[in-house]
């Protein structure tokens, strides 16, 4: 095989609730993850070395050195196998760079997959997870789609049926931000005012709204802890929320680390309305209509 190709979403978090500053520098998360469908195409060709080119909407944000997701998972792959490898990695980009959509978790779960194809690894899928959780705390999430419950870091998942399809909005912002700074702004805040974080919990009433496939009902309930400290970092952020409820979203918020905004919408055709009116009104420069769930890192 000389070429592979895989297409992998972007995510939305339905629940982020975000628990004490771990000694490692993580969180204890409730992160209740939600594929949809904005994609990353990877394609892993045969080649001597590991490299990586990006093409697409987003191109000149993406590094290309080692310091690329994608590389470094082809490299965690190839070491894993106890095996120097090369591919080519081409990523034609649609998922917003540092959007806090897991776009770079994305490129890394398509170079798995691509390569664990194209040199015929054979890896089962349990393995790839594996290597996944190491690479980051999106990861294992973009392999493996549909919607789940992430606990740790948000690396240990349990897949969670869904009673049907959302429909979603999706506003993106100028510019990126990084997760490590939000994170940072969220425990700044929370030591600011002393605050007692809570063990993070999973909404009973969110996850009965997704088994149902209930929009109005998960409206209601979407939550994420990080968005208080987005905020702050990115204070034109809440106007954009504040249109999208106006223009009668059932629910709106920053998704994960943000800047991009996500709004959820009653079906196809209200999301297409509302990303009209988005743009129209200037409260957004670019509103993406999209739904979930969608599947993980898939082979086309
Ligand atoms: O795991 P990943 O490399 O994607 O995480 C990026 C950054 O986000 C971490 O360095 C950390 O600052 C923050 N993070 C966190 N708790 C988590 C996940 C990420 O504090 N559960």
């Amino acid at each position: 095989m000389s070429s592979v190709t895989v297409r992998v979403p972007a995510k939305v978090n339905v629940q982020l609730s975000v628990g004490p500053l771990r000694e490692d520098g993580y969180h204890d998360l409730v992160n209740v993850f939600h594929a949809v469908s904005i994609f990353d195409e990877v394609v892993a060709k045969e080649s001597e070395s590991i490299t990586v080119s990006v093409t697409g909407k987003w191109s000149d944000q993406v590094p290309v050195d080692d310091s690329n997701l994608a590389i470094r998972a082809a490299l965690a792959l190839a070491k894993h196998a106890g095996r120097t490898y090369g591919a080519d990695l081409i990523i034609h980009k649609d998922i917003p760079v540092a959007g806090g959509m897991a776009g770079g978790s994305a490129d890394a779960a398509g170079a798995l997959v691509a390569c664990n194809e194209l040199w015929g690894l054979g890896l089962p899928f349990d393995d790839l997870m594996e290597i996944a959780g190491d690479l980051g705390s999106d990861v294992p999430f973009s392999l493996l789609g549909g919607t789940a419950v992430g606990t740790g870091r948000g690396e240990q998942l349990s897949e969670l049926p869904t009673g049907g399809t959302f429909h979603w909005v999706f506003a993106l912002a100028n510019g990126g931000l990084s997760t490590a700074s939000v994170y940072a702004e969220c425990d700044r805040l929370r030591e600011a005012e002393a605050a007692d974080v809570p063990w993070p919990q999973p909404n009973d009433s969110l996850l009965e709204a997704l088994g149902t496939g209930d929009a109005y009902a998960l409206g209601s309930h979407l939550s994420n802890d990080l968005q208080v400290a987005a905020l702050n970092l990115r204070p034109e952020l809440a106007p954009t929320l504040d249109a999208g409820r106006q223009h009668g979203a059932l629910g709106a918020i920053v998704s994960g680390s943000g800047p991009t905004c996500a709004f959820l919408a009653i079906d196809a055709l209200h999301a297409r309305d509302l990303a009209l009116s988005l743009t129209t009104t200037g409260a957004a420069h670019t509103a993406v209509p999209a739904y979930g769930p969608v599947h993980g890192a898939t082979l086309v």
